[in-house]
């Protein structure tokens, strides 16, 4: 079990799924998760799992070992600017914000304090996160407390903060550009015979055949894809017409538009 509390600023979709999958864990105790929104009836539902919601930030960090920061990039400054008074060297806070550094936030708390940036995906709220975690914070303890907290909601790697924008493309935009291809391979689904709540879940759990056969396999995706290409089979015609339409080449520029974005 984790033994200090967390308070989660801003329960929007990310930090709602944090706390959420906090909670499927089982290795927190309710009682000590605390989120905080301004409009609080909408995350009134949370209280029924024992969680504590309030609209003071103040009050979500006092004496909370972790601070989770989970609000837009354009809210941050103003809630760095009002919890910084209160916060103790003690304390350390994991930003999950896109696009703000960690020197952006030590400027507006102060040296002091540890800082850790998290960019985990929206199936955090199922603990199936990708969390990409980077600080330059040096306490292998502090370390441990934030991937004890990610180790709980998915997978979790350490990168440089360098690449926290790319890590956002690809795990966070990631996951929309997973569910628009099982969308379109549902679609094309039911073209060729399935109704739709059966083409969704064919798609859906293919997809996720697919991902686990290189995650727990850790072979290449080509090595999978040269079991299934028989010689002349439909499968390789298929793919084949797939990259003569564009198929790696408009996601592969798809992320690089995204990151250009960002
Ligand atoms: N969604 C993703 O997949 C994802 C992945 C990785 C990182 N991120 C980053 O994570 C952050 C949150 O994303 P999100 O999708 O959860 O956004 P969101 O749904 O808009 O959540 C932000 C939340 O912050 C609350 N908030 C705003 N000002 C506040 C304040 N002063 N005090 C307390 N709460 C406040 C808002 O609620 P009220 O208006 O009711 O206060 C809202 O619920 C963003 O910076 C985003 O870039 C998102």
């Amino acid at each position: 079990m984790l033994s200090y509390s967390i308070g989660i600023i801003g329960g929007g979709n990310l930090g709602r799924s944090i706390a959420l999958g906090l909670l499927e864990s089982r290795k927190i105790s309710p009682d000590r998760i605390f989120i905080s929104r301004r409009r609080l009836h909408l995350i009134e539902d949370l209280q029924a799992h024992g969680i504590k919601i309030t609209s003071d930030n103040r009050e979500v960090i006092r004496e909370k070992k972790v601070i989770v920061l989970s609000v837009e990039p354009h809210q941050a400054t103003g809630v760095l600017k009002e919890i910084s008074q209160d916060i103790t060297g003690e304390q350390m806070i994991i930003s999950v914000v896109t696009g703000l550094s960690i020197r952006d936030i030590k400027e507006l708390t102060g040296e002091r304090i540890s800082v850790f940036r998290a960019m985990p995906n929206t199936a955090i709220a199922i603990r199936q996160s990708m969390t990409c975690i980077s600080t330059k914070d040096t306490s292998p303890e502090n370390e441990d407390i934030v991937f004890s907290i990610f180790d709980q909601l998915g997978k979790t790697i350490k990168i440089e903060e360098e690449l926290m924008n790319a890590s956002t493309v690809l795990a966070a935009c990631g996951i929309a550009y997973a569910l628009r291809f099982i969308r379109a391979a549902s679609q094309g689904g039911i073209e060729i015979g399935f109704d739709a709540a059966t083409a969704q879940l064919i798609a859906a759990q293919t997809v996720k055949g697919a991902a686990g056969l290189l995650i727990e396999g850790g072979k290449h995706p080509e090595f999978e894809i040269d079991k299934v290409t028989t010689p002349m089979g439909c499968t390789i015609a298929g793919l084949n017409e797939m990259e003569h339409q564009g198929f790696s080449s408009s996601l592969i520029k798809g992320i690089l538009t995204s990151y250009h974005k960002i």
